[in-house]
């Protein structure tokens, strides 16, 4: 198959949906900073510190279940557009909020707002990539989310000598307008369009995409795997010829998230406190790092998912998770005197490991594994998971260090990345270079 070429219009289009990840990052971590002031103003017990921080979770669990059907209803460009509005209306309520009450509304909105973008960003650069870059397309997605990670924690500290705790959520809206401009000239997808039968509006998304006619061959594929088979409904996911998909990203979006990555990216300066620092701006600086290792594992893997292939590097990564899982442990196990620094390097580890594997290749794996006819609610599905098993694992963290001690709670996430491993190698397909419609064929029979 040739290369299809994109446009500098498509990079323009990946960039400005890409904001809805960048949203995503910057609105789970901003609370860490805010945290502190906002308990101090409105007298918060620590449970109700704790509900602040989960209403996100249990919002964005929400937002996913909506996503899919409003993917697919109103198309993935207005859906986009609207999550954007979303964003904004959240974070206003959040910033003029003078009630713990009404705080805890903006909160739960900006995560409902996080559930519909987890589904809406990596369907939406799957759909309008081209196949040799759509690895590196869709991973943006990823990568904005640990650059919104990484700028959140750096506004909360520009504002942390005054406590301006509004101010640390303010900033949010300026990636919501933008993406709110910039997306009034996105073009929707060519398979909503085929799927909904605007053929002509299809081939003129095409145009403004690519630099050459290659997709021509695709639009029939595309018409025939979003025909009317009678399979658009939920009970479409419970046909036999689905099973396989359904399960394997459900597994997959389940992995991602109870191999412990939020563990480390919430908590990361409370570990390294147990692991003897005694400073809190030690602590801190050291998460900064994880951050910026988050970032650049991210790109790296952007770089390298259409070159390599994903399962190798999906394989890598976890591999690597499990490894540093056991030295952390270990070092705690053993209560080594270097403790502080292997708990550094470990966790450094981990998270560049995650960077390069579970972290983007999930979502892209999730926008490439289902069929049109049933993509919106399979993802719908496998990210409402992702979402729960994420609200679950942030929710038990504590009492399960306090119930198993901080070596056995890492060794049990270790153990899932063995039990994740083996799924992984033995049923993740390549996707690599495949068109959509291709990978559909080879899945589904
Ligand atoms: C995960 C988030 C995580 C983030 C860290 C995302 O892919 O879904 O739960 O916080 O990566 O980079």
């Amino acid at each position: 198959m040739a290369k299809e070429r994109f446009t500098l219009f498509t990079v323009y289009a990946v960039l400005v949906a890409a904001l809805g990840g960048f949203l995503y990052g910057y609105h789970i971590a901003a609370i860490s900073g805010a945290l502190l002031f906002i308990a101090e103003q409105f007298t918060l017990t620590s449970s109700q510190e704790g509900t602040l921080v989960s209403l996100l979770l249990l919002g964005s669990l929400f937002g996913a279940l909506c996503s899919g059907a409003l993917a697919d209803r109103v198309g993935r460009k207005p859906a986009l557009l609207l999550t954007a509005a979303i964003f904004i209306g959240g974070t206003g309520i959040v910033y003029l909020a003078t009630s713990f009450s009404t705080l805890m509304y903006g909160r739960a909105i900006l995560g409902f707002a996080i559930g519909l973008v987890s589904l809406l960003v990596p369907l939406y650069l799957a759909e309008i990539s081209p196949p040799h870059s759509r690895g590196a397309f869709v991973s943006i997605n990823q990568l904005a989310i640990t650059i919104g990670i990484l700028i959140a924690y750096f506004v909360n500290y520009l504002y942390a000598d005054t406590g301006n705790w509004r101010m640390m959520f303010a900033w949010g809206m300026a990636p919501a307008l933008l993406q709110i401009i910039g997306g009034i000239f996105l073009p929707e997808t060519p398979s909503w369009l085929m799927a909904n039968r605007q053929e002509t509006a299809a081939i003129q998304a095409f145009t403004r995409l690519r630099r050459d006619r290659e997709w021509k061959g695709c639009l029939t594929e595309m018409q025939h795997s979003a025909s009317p088979r009678k399979d658009h409904g939920w009970k479409a996911l419970l046909q036999s010829r689905f099973r396989f998909v359904l399960i394997l990203g459900l597994c997959i979006a389940t992995f991602q998230q109870i191999t412990g990555i939020n563990t480390v990216i919430f908590y990361a300066p409370k570990i390294f406190q147990v692991a003897g620092f005694s400073s809190a701006s030690n602590a801190i600086f050291a998460t900064v790092s994880i951050g910026i290792m988050n970032v650049v594992a991210t790109a790296l893997s952007v770089w390298l998912l259409d070159r390599l292939g994903r399962r190798p590097l999906l394989l890598f990564g976890v591999g690597g998770m499990i490894i540093s899982l056991l030295v952390l442990s270990g070092a705690f196990f053993v209560q080594s005197s270097s403790i502080g620094l292997i708990a550094v390097i470990s966790l450094m580890s981990y998270v560049a490991c995650f960077g390069i594997g579970l972290g983007p290749i999930t979502w892209l794996l999730l926008s490439e594994i289902y069929p049109l006819s049933i993509r919106g609610k399979a993802m719908t599905l496998a990210i409402s998971l992702n979402s729960l098993a994420n609200y679950v694992v942030s929710l038990v963290f504590l009492d399960l260090i306090g119930a198993l001690g901080i070596s056995w709670t890492f060794i049990l996430f270790a153990g899932i990345g063995i039990i994740a491993l083996g799924v992984i190698w033995r049923y993740v397909p390549e996707t690599k270079g495949k068109r959509l419609e291709e990978i559909e064929k080879e899945l589904i029979n």
